[in-house]
């Protein structure tokens, strides 16, 4: 547990520094959202002060939204290059994000599976979790899905991502998502999580429950998962 965001930030930089600095072709599996941006903001330090090289560095992106093109101010594509790609020396060829535009867009995620596998996985995967325990838009249900697939975003989400929108009706009631395959098989899983919102979904997290209903619970059966946590994230958690 960190004092600060910006604490939690710098520490999560180093890490993926890391796994970048073992391995400088490394897959980065990146999320978009309020989550990762401090991540990206130190990782562009890194980069600005000579410690960091992406030259090499490939990534894959969780989500997008259904009906955004890359155009689009509030598409995931236009967010990565916003806050991350546009400021470093990664090749733009080597990031993905899945299209929510596709004419078919079934057959997008299928080959978004395909680009994964022929990738070799993800060596660190960045997560955020909503206040309802979705990850990626794995979003709570009875079944979840493997593969890369249309989501419907629960009522929640969407008003949870109202605030980047001129409304409520603007938000996309639909997105392509990474299923919890390639998630769950990632080498390593770093989750953020800011904010007293977060904090219901942070302490199912801590029990001895894995629940498709809280889909961030799946991943206590990976074996190495980060969860780092500002106060307010962690607020409900019992002192020990
Ligand atoms: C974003 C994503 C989502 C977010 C989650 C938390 O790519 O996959 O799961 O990580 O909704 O969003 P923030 O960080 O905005 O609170």
């Amino acid at each position: 547990m960190f004092n600060s965001y910006e604490e939690l930030s710098a520490y999560s930089a180093e890490l993926v520094a890391g796994v970048v600095r073992q391995k400088e072709d490394a897959v980065l599996g990146l999320a978009t959202g309020s989550s990762p941006m401090g991540l990206y903001e130190e990782l562009i330090k890194l980069y600005d002060d000579g410690n960091l090289d992406f030259s090499k560095v490939k990534s894959i992106n969780l989500d997008e939204y259904v009906g955004l093109d890359g155009t689009h101010n509030q598409s995931y594509r236009y967010f990565m290059d916003l806050n991350l790609f546009n400021h470093i020396n990664i090749d733009k060829n080597n990031t993905h994000v899945p299209d929510g535009v596709a004419e078919d867009l079934q057959k997008g995620a299928e080959e978004y599976d395909e680009l994964i596998d022929s990738m070799g996985g993800i060596d660190v995967q960045i997560l955020g979790i909503g206040p309802n325990g979705h990850i990626g838009f794995n979003e709570p249900a009875e079944q979840l899905n493997l593969n890369t697939h249309v989501a419907d975003l629960t009522q929640e989400t969407i008003k949870a991502n109202a605030r980047f929108f001129a409304s409520e009706s603007d938000v996309p009631t639909q997105a392509v998502t990474m299923g919890m395959g390639p998630i769950m098989k990632a080498k390593k899983v770093i989750l953020i999580a800011s904010g007293e919102n977060k904090a219901w979904a942070v302490k199912s997290l801590t029990d001895d429950v894995i629940t498709t209903l809280i889909p961030a619970t799946l991943l206590k059966l990976h074996s190495d998962v980060t969860v780092l946590l500002d106060r307010g994230a962690a607020s409900q958690l019992d002192e020990k």
